[in-house]
């Protein structure tokens, strides 16, 4: 038996009829509200009011199947997907069993065949109110809406960093560096980030954003960047720009990846000890995304082939970056380099031209 209070928040559900013929659809609303039901609405149009089932707060939809424009299963499938928990209950002038089971497999919950007798339809949708709780519903309803606001982010995310990669590929074309080269720093970085324990949206950040270290060489005259020779002392003076032109063309956005490729393109060639450049930092005045970029850029270099040198094996490059900890690098960051060396090879040996 159901308490005063108990009854009162079942004549009080939200209800949606939905049916294409307006005689029909007045019959229903009048039925209900004879009976005590005080919120019940009505659609003709199906589409209409599958939008309203998943925007609005409804417990229970009474479906017609044989609609022009949405059949009634239709309705149910894509309803179905939502998860939203609403109860649905048929009512057609459809008898064949076949359409009886078709409507419970698509997760209806009740089916009535036309005509039938008003007691019946409210002994049905009584039954139905007392089995579906609301809390359940809007559970279900937060949870889908929790579950749609993720993935617009993960997208946000994925298109940022598509946009990243295709703008360093354009850096690439001005530059004697391959492809390859940023792969492989990016996940040098990538590797000594997680090392440090850096948060982990941080270091998804530091693999996203170090392929654009070097985006600010679009600025250096081809003379200065593709010169065979070494650069003599004026032409190191442009090259050496090339940190600022970054982070001018990165600088001043709202979204995060973007300001931590700004961040990294300024400050990749800064020092520990403050002899870098452009700013002269020193110390933990340089960012932790510049601390790790330069080590990784540093390694990666040491380690290829350039038109003007061999690859070194990594001992001897892992020794050069020692005698660097404290002038060049962040102590700390060195030993994370070297914490992170199996990760490292890995990624050597995957990345080869
Ligand atoms: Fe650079
Ligand atoms: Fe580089």
């Amino acid at each position: 038996m159901l308490t005063q209070s108990g009854d009162n928040q079942i004549l009080s559900s939200s209800i949606l009829v939905v049916d294409d013929n307006p005689d029909s659809l007045e019959i229903t609303q009048e039925i209900l509200r004879r009976n005590g039901f005080t919120t019940v609405s009505v659609e003709h149009n199906a589409a209409r009011a599958l939008s309203r089932v998943i925007t609005d707060e409804f417990r229970v939809v009474l479906l017609d199947l044989l609609m022009p424009k949405m059949h009634g299963f239709v309705f149910l499938e894509e309803l179905r997907k939502y998860q939203l928990g609403i109860s649905v209950c048929i009512i057609t002038a459809m008898h064949d069993q076949e359409t009886c089971m078709r409507a419970f497999d698509l997760g209806a919950t009740e089916f009535i065949t036309k005509p039938f007798k008003e007691k019946e339809l409210v002994a049905r949708l009584r039954k139905l109110l007392v089995s579906n709780s609301n809390q359940k519903i809007l559970a279900a309803k937060a949870q889908f809406f929790e579950e749609i606001a993720s993935d617009r982010t993960l997208e946000l995310e994925q298109a940022q960093s598509e946009i990243i990669r295709r703008l360093s590929r354009a850096s690439e074309f001005r530059d004697n560096e391959t492809g390859l080269h940023v792969v492989r720093m990016s996940h040098y970085s990538q590797a000594v980030a997680a090392t440090l324990q850096l948060p982990k949206r941080t270091v998804n950040l530091i693999l996203h954003a170090a392929p654009m270290h070097d985006v600010g060489k679009i600025g250096i005259p081809d003379g200065i960047l593709l010169k065979p020779g070494p650069l003599d002392e004026a032409e190191w003076l442009i090259m050496k720009t090339h940190p600022t032109i970054g982070g001018t063309i990165l600088g001043g956005s709202s979204i995060r990846l973007i300001q931590t490729a700004a961040e990294i393109a300024l400050t990749h060639h800064e020092r520990w000890d403050g002899s870098g450049y452009p700013a002269g930092l020193r110390g933990q005045e340089i960012p932790i995304t510049g601390q790790i970029i330069a080590i990784a850029d540093v390694f990666d270099a040491l380690t290829s082939v350039r038109p003007y040198k061999k690859a070194w094996s990594f001992e001897d490059a892992l020794a050069f970056l020692k005698t660097q900890t404290g002038k060049h690098f962040s102590p700390e960051v060195v030993t994370a380099f070297e914490q992170a060396l199996p990760e490292i090879t890995e990624t050597y040996r995957q990345f080869q031209e």
